[in-house]
């Protein structure tokens, strides 16, 4: 038995989906935590490629439970095209468990976001437009819409009818923009209410059962750590808990359950949207990185930002998170580079200091420029490599110094996006872990 947390150690799209896809198979339960439809999960199994937004990858085995957890804000719309779409495809939606208390993303939602977004002019975050900063803010406020509510007309009634003529005054006061009715919102979403109801229950509850019964549960991460509402690079950040803490929050278990958490990470790094990103490449050996690796949202559809391999994000990544190993995925992106580098500290442009850590993650974080270490292309495909040693040596170099950087094992390095590019270095659930280093006297 082993309950993992798979989490994104960098901006997101590190190929969490891939990894988690490679861990399921042993699974029993698999668990989305936060987020919403803004996820995009990409997973290439058997010939097929499957884009996730809402439902664990786990879905792909049969026998598995999966888990949409409280943490997360469900589109219902969405989420019934997504289920269907999957269920066209021969998947089965048995085991399909949605949270009661999970939020709902409304239609009001969807409007203020793209309204909030477009207001914000120059200082707008790029967000996916999915309603999911406007879901989380009505949680916080208390005056959200949880999945239970859609269940019972009288509850959502009451709720709507003094929600919606709110939401009406900033849409026409604010933003120019037609009301809304909350009558047509009622029928509408008790309708849907009506379609989802079977997946409706306390997963927590279920969550705490399996753990009775010793199974494994993979708790599955959207987004990433530099993402994350408290410890990312806010305000250009998503507004939920991507990292390593926000599983237990997120999905209602206790820290005691967790044996592992595996951060996964891209042999580069990308990033979607607005927010800095000092190993960011704006050259043509950006889009080689973008050509190559086709770093294209799956969500919105967006060409990612693509940069060189960023050691400080990566050990902040470990703090965060308290990782025990790492998966490092795109390997294959970088097989036909002469040159690779690695960011190994920043430098302030002001003031000319160096930090080998991340200093404040705030306004600071725009003023640093990469310090790099330049190591040698290896120029060989690696994509059929299924052990360490038949990388070619300077690949396993790459991977040794990223791991040196960043004092983590690397226990699993992807090299395409099959499920049988991948080389296990080390078990990722039970082999070594990050050991602390001893105190100094
Ligand atoms: P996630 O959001 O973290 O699950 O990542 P995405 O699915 O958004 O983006 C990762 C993309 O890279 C997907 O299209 C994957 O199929 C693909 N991918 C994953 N691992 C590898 C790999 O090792 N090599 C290559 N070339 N592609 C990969
Ligand atoms: P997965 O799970 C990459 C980014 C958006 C934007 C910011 C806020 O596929 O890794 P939001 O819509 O959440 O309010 O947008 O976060 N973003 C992602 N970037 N991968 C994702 O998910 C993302 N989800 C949100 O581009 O910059
Ligand atoms: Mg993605």
């Amino acid at each position: 038995m082993a309950n993992v947390i798979v989490v994104g150690a960098q901006f997101g799209d590190e190929g969490k989906a891939k990894v988690t896809d490679l861990l399921a198979r042993n699974a029993d339960v698999v668990v989305r935590y936060q987020g919403g439809a803004n996820a995009g999960h990409t997973v290439v199994a058997n010939g097929n490629t499957y884009k996730f937004h809402l439902i664990p990858s786990g879905i792909l085995y049969s026998g598995k439970v999966c888990i949409l957890g409280p943490g997360m804000v469900i589109d219902p719309k969405a989420f019934i095209s997504e289920i269907d779409a999957l269920m066209e495809r021969g998947l089965d939606d048995a085991l399909l468990r949605i949270s009661a208390s999970a939020h709902v993303t409304m239609p009001y939602h969807l409007i203020l976001d793209a309204a909030e977004e477009e207001s914000r002019g120059a200082q707008k975050i790029g967000t996916t437009k999915r309603g999911i900063g406007p879901t989380y803010a009505d949680k916080c406020a208390r005056s959200g819409i949880r999945m239970e509510d859609l269940l019972d007309r009288d509850v959502l009634k009451a709720k709507l009818d003094w929600m919606v003529p709110r939401k009406n005054v900033l849409l026409e006061r604010l933003y120019n923009l037609p009301p809304l009715s909350a009558k047509e919102i009622l029928d509408e979403y008790y309708e849907l209410g009506q379609k989802v109801k079977k997946y409706v229950c306390d997963t927590s509850a279920l969550i705490f059962q399996a753990v009775g019964e010793r199974k494994n549960i993979l708790f599955e991460g959207a987004q990433g750590t530099l993402l994350d509402l408290d410890h990312g690079s806010y305000p250009f950040v998503t507004s939920s808990s991507p990292s390593a803490g926000g599983a237990c929050v997120g999905a209602g278990v206790g820290p005691t359950t967790i044996d592992r958490v595996i951060g996964v990470s891209k042999a580069y790094v990308t990033r979607v949207g607005e927010g800095p990103f000092p190993t960011e490449l704006t050259d043509e050996l950006g889009n080689k990185l973008r050509e190559t690796g086709v770093e294209i949202g799956t969500t919105t559809g967006r060409p990612r930002r693509c940069g060189w391999f960023d050691a400080v994000l990566g050990r902040y990544s470990v703090r965060i998170n308290g990782l025990d190993c790492l998966a490092v995925t795109k390997l294959d992106v970088l097989d036909a580079f002469e040159e690779l580098k690695i960011c190994t500290a920043y430098r302030d442009r002001e003031t000319g200091e160096t930090y080998t850590d991340l200093p404040s993650i705030g306004s600071k974080f725009q003023r640093m420029e990469p310090v790099y270490k330049t190591l040698k292309g290896w120029l060989k495909p690696t994509t059929e490599c299924r052990s360490f040693k038949e990388l070619p040596e300077m690949a396993r170099q790459y991977l040794e110094f990223m791991q040196h950087e960043l004092d983590v094992p690397v226990a699993i390095v992807s090299v395409g996006p099959k499920r049988d590019n991948t080389i296990v270095i080390e078990d990722p659930i039970h082999g070594p872990k990050r050991v602390l280093s001893k105190p100094t006297a």
